[in-house]
């Protein structure tokens, strides 16, 4: 079988087609087929090389060289901002997705009998922050959906007038069904809430802009397909909504004076870095730094679909692949797939299955009943064979 998709015939900055390009730059490609990216993604060679030189540096000399973290970390912040077409001040660097769904949930300006709307099955991080506010008198609808696909019209009619936000995943963690954001924020503007997008299982593969899609507050951790290290995640915050959120956590990083530590006077930054309250976490915002800056050199943007063209395309010849050999394999909506592919064997359990996938060197992890592939763009297709090899071996 030879590796022609689409994206490979397209040229990329180094020369070389794409899935090439891309894999250059992983060096977990030296022994792994990797395809665990919807649990913790490995680290981009430019995140390796930024983590390793700050280790270095603060090993051998403490905080000397804090001024250029501290400018380096403000470049992960713009790299962020430029990939989901917002601006830098509307950007917070947080620790994990839940930071971010929380310092929303805990910021608004809730009145007994407020809601919030979420599809069922969401994962729980986007789940206990709102289920948290209950004595607040915040009531948290969780709409029964009757497949993986969003009922959107059920979604819809779980909206009132005292829905504040609707909160989902960009793309279910188990299922792997995308969303289309645009359209459950427009039904949350509709009904006059905010839309709050879980955006941990999309971003670094598909284009995403806040602003025209009308996203008006988001979150994702880098560990997954931004391939960051764990803990070094990414709020969005439309600037207009700044002040409809009151910070949870307020320190010295959150004021406009916020190294004049003489002066105590609490006047807040007018920007999303006003959440960060404290230290951040530096090491791991430089390591997202450096794979946020490959994703653009790859071209990814709001706009492009550079790197969604490959994971789809690899993600449809594997299930068919995969189906061909007897699997159990999800299927999805043409416009509402990832690269996320869902399979059974239905006389195997799945950890076993895993477990001879790793005796192979292919990662995949256990999820929804079956085993879940999470396909990258630098994945080709030697990394998809070596897991059918593994399974027709065991059919
Ligand atoms: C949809 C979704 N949201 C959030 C998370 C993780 O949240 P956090 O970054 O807070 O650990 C996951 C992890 O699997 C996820 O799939």
């Amino acid at each position: 079988m030879s590796d022609s998709t689409a994206a490979s015939a397209t040229s990329h900055p180094a020369g070389l087609p794409l899935t090439q390009a891309f894999r250059s730059q992983m060096p977990v490609t030296g022994r792994w087929a990797y395809l665990d990216h919807a649990a913790v993604g490995p680290l981009t060679q430019a995140a390796g090389e930024a983590i390793t030189q700050y280790l270095q540096q603060c090993t051998q000399s403490g905080d000397v060289h804090w001024p250029q973290w501290a400018a380096q970390v403000e470049e992960t912040r713009q790299a962020a901002a430029q990939l989901i077409g917002a601006d830098p001040p509307e950007i917070a660097l947080v620790h994990s997705t839940t930071e971010g769904i929380t310092l929303v949930a805990e910021g608004m300006d809730w009145a007994p009998g407020d809601n919030v709307v979420l599809p069922a099955g969401e994962f729980p991080s986007n789940v206990y922050p709102w289920l948290n506010l209950r004595d607040r008198g915040v009531e948290v609808r969780q709409v029964e959906m009757p497949s993986p696909a969003l009922d959107l019209p059920r979604l819809a009619q779980a909206c009132d007038r005292r829905t504040r936000i609707l909160s989902c995943s960009w793309v279910g963690f188990a299922s792997g069904y995308r969303c289309e954001p645009r359209e459950l924020a427009q039904i949350a503007h509709d009904c006059g809430a905010y839309f709050f997008l879980d955006a941990i299982q999309g971003l670094g593969v598909f284009p995403l802009d806040v602003r025209a899609c009308g996203v008006d507050f988001m979150a994702a951790d880098g560990h997954k397909w931004m391939l960051g290290p764990e803990g070094a995640g990414i709020a969005y915050i439309r600037h207009e909504l700044l002040d409809r959120l009151r910070p949870n956590i307020v320190g010295w990083n959150s004021v406009i004076e916020r190294f004049n530590y003489q002066k105590i006077e609490l006047k807040l930054r007018p920007e999303a870095a006003r959440y960060e309250a404290g230290t951040q976490n530096m090491v791991g915002q430089l390591g997202l730094g450096g794979s946020l800056r490959t994703f653009l050199q790859m071209g990814l943007s709001p706009t492009s679909n550079c790197l969604a063209e490959p994971v789809l395309e690899q993600a449809a010849w594997l299930r068919q692949q995969l189906d061909g050999l007897g699997a159990q394999v999800s299927d999805l909506p043409a416009a509402h797939q990832s690269g996320i592919v869902l399979f059974r064997l239905p006389e195997h359990d799945p950890m076993t299955v895993r477990q001879r996938l790793l005796e192979r060197q292919v990662v995949c992890s256990c999820r929804g009943g079956g085993i879940r592939v999470a396909i990258h763009a630098y994945n080709d297709r030697q990394d998809l064979e070596r897991l059918l090899d593994v399974v027709e071996g065991m059919r």
